[in-house]
Parts: C-alpha cells; structure tokens; sequence
C-alpha cells in the first residue's frame, strides 16, 4: 500500500468557534479533571469495596465490612458525578478536535456505543448491591466486582479511542480493512502502558475517597478514622510507588518527538523543547514526592493533617497530569490540526450565560452535597 500523505485539516467547522481557543482548551482540561476525580473511584471502588466485604466476610462488625459498605452505598453518586462530568470535556473534546475523534468513534463504533450498555448494567450493578445485600448475603460482593470489570471495559474503550485519535495515518487503512465499525487501536504501542496507568492512579484515587471518609468521622468515631486514614493512605503509597515504574513506562512509549517537548531526551539537562511542558513535568514529580511523603506519614500514624497534605498534593498532581495529557495530544496532531488556526468570532452574551450558568450550577451542587452530608449524618 502507497505511504499515506496527510495534509493540515483547514477549517474544519462550519462557523467560527464561538470563545477563544485558549478559553475552550482551559475548559476541556478542567473538564476532564472533574470527570477523573469521580471516575477513579465509579471504576476501582467496586474492586476495593468487594475485597474489603469478602476480607470481613464472617465478622459482620468489622471495620473492612463497615467501609466495604459505605464505600460501596457512594459508588452510585461517584457513577453520576463522572457521567454528568464526563459531558463537560466530550462537548469541547468535539469542538476543538471534531474531525479526529468522529473519525477514530465511527472506526470502533460498535464497541464506542457499547459504552452505553456496559455503563448502564455496570451502574445497574451497584444498585443491586446496595439494595439487594441483605437477600443476597456472600453473594451481593460480585456485584460490585462485575460493575468494576465492566467500566474497566469502559475505560479501555476510552484509552483506544483516545490514542486512536492522535493517529489519523491509521484511518484510511483501517477504513480500507474494514468498514464495519468494529477496530480498536490494539496496535498502538502507547495503549497498554496508559490504560495500566489510569487503573493504577483508579486505585490510588479510590484510596484518597476512602481516607477522605477517615477525616469524615474523625469527631465520631476516632478508631475507625484512623483505620481508614490508614488504608487509604497505605492504598495510595503502594499504588503511587507502582506508578513509578509504570509512569516511565507509559513516558518513553510516546513518540520522541513528543518526549523531547517534555524533557531533554539526551540526558544533557532536564529542560525539553517546551519551556511549560518541562515545567509542569518537573512540578508534576515535586508534587508527587510530596504526596509520598505525607502519605507515608499518614500511613504510620494515622494523622489526618498528613493525609490532608498528601490529599491536596495528589489532587494537584492529577490536574498537572490532566493538562500534561492535553499536551501529548497537542504535540502528537499540531502538524494535522491545530485549533489556533481555526477563525474565532467570540459570542460575549453565549459566553456569559455560560459562566452565569456555571456558577449557579456549582452553587447547586454546594447546595445538593450538603443534603447529601446531613442525610448520611442521619443514618
Ligand atoms: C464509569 C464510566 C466511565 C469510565 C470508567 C471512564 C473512563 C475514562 C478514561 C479512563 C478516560 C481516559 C482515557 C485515555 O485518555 O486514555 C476517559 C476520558 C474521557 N471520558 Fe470517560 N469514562 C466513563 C464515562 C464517561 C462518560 C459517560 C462520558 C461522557 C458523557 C465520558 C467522557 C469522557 C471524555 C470526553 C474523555 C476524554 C477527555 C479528554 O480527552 O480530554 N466518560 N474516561
């Protein structure tokens, strides 16, 4: 077969973007934070809350039965949170990269749509548990599990349409194989060292969720709390000192070119080509040394300022890994589509209804999280 040429998309939406294209790349990446934090804990707390359950399997009054529980009665909230989310980075995601992701979505349509049904049984899942416990008895934790292996179905899906998208030479001949809508991007050498990376920071984000609930019932029961600042955080550290052999992995699978805007693939200094994609670099292994650490003292002795250290320095740690995933595709596609290229005609009114509109939905889910905290507070 002749070596495709691929030549830049030019304008590739029918009418100027509406907001500045630096507004709209802010907002996909913050989008996609929102929709992490949630779907880390919808994907590996089932996994985490089952193993708890059948680890407290005959002592009804344990602390790994009382958290398997309380882990798994969140997960539907979790579900929610990330679906609801998950629309904020899918609508700027089109926007900004309309023709790359249609395409790679229509090349594994059937498994893309799939997402749907795996989502709703998955989600379905969780509410047997938590509503069918009692008759199901040993039983109800594989309901748990099944949810959690059905949204890593999901997540996969989300990997190969992710990194199938960066690669628009794969399109034609893929098309060309076949036009049933059935391929994945199994050949894609970054695909497993990324999805292993997600499942593995899942875990790690599922163990933040579950020392949260530790600062949670610090005032009421200061035993539990401390055991489950000691899991979580325990969680955490062992996953996250994992990550650094997988981390380099996944790193020194993406393309060159694209290493070399991050650091110096040489060795000769630590600076890439890219003066804020080294900085983030750097600021991203300085926050994660910093998690570590606080985590590994929260770990020994159950102290809630620590966890609360390495809490917010995880959380900074996904959002600087969330704008450094923008930028792998940004430096991977600029040569086939760059959005800054694209004519911008800014709709001031849309844009303040939008914001308007932000900041009342935000208040709301203030408004909502409290019901929810002073419902559980009379269970
Ligand atoms: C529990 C169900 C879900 C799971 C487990 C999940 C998992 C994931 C994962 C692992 C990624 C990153 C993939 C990668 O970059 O390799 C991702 C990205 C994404 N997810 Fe979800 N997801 C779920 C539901 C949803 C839903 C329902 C939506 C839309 C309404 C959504 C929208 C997105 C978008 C748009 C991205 C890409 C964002 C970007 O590239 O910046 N997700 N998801």
């Amino acid at each position: 077969m002749d070596p495709i040429t691929l030549y830049p998309i030019g304008a590739y939406q029918p009418m100027p973007f509406p907001a500045p294209v630096w507004l709209m790349e802010t907002l996909l990446v913050v989008g996609f934070f929102i929709h992490a934090i949630p779907m880390n804990v919808a994907l590996m707390g089932g996994i985490t809350s089952a193993i708890l359950l059948f680890q407290g399997k005959n002592k009804p009054e344990s602390y790994q039965q009382r958290a398997g529980k309380q882990i798994a009665a969140s997960l539907p909230l979790f579900t929610t949170a990330a679906i609801t989310n998950g629309i904020v980075p899918l609508l700027f995601l089109q926007i900004l990269y309309g023709p790359l992701t249609y395409t790679s979505s229509i090349l594994m349509a059937v498994p893309w749509l799939s997402v749907l049904f795996l989502l709703v049984i998955g989600y379905y899942g969780l509410y047997i548990f938590n509503y069918g416990q009692n008759k199901l008895g040993e039983k109800s934790p594989w309901f748990l599990l099944g949810s959690s292996v059905l949204f890593m179905v999901i997540a996969f899906f989300f990997s190969n349409n992710m990194t199938l998208m960066l690669t628009p030479e794969k399109f034609l001949p893929m098309y060309q194989a076949s036009p049933s809508g059935m391929h994945l991007n199994l050949s894609e050498p970054t695909l497993i060292p990324r999805f292993v990376h997600f499942v593995l920071a899942a875990v790690a984000v599922t163990g933040l969720a579950i020392g949260s609930f530790g600062l949670y019932f610090k005032k009421k029961d200061d035993g539990y709390a401390t055991w489950l600042i000691k899991t979580g955080a325990g969680l955490f550290l062992g996953i996250t000192l994992l990550q650094t052999i997988v981390g380099p992995w996944f790193l020194f699978t993406l393309p060159g070119p694209v290493q070399q805007q991050f650091f110096d693939v040489n060795g000769a200094g630590f600076m890439g080509l890219n003066k804020m994609a080294s900085h983030l670099f750097r600021t991203s292994l300085g926050l994660d040394v910093i998690a570590l650490i606080a985590m590994a003292i929260a770990y020994v002795k159950g102290s809630s300022k620590a966890f609360i250290t390495g809490l917010v320095s995880a959380l900074l740690l996904i959002g600087a890994m969330s704008e450094m995933r923008h930028l792998v595709r940004v430096f991977s596609i600029s040569n086939i589509l760059d959005p800054n290229t694209h004519a911008v005609q800014p709709q001031t009114e849309i844009l303040i209804i939008f914001l308007v509109l932000f900041v009342a939905l935000i208040l709301y889910l203030g408004w909502l999280a409290k019901i929810v905290h002073k419902a559980y507070q009379n269970k």
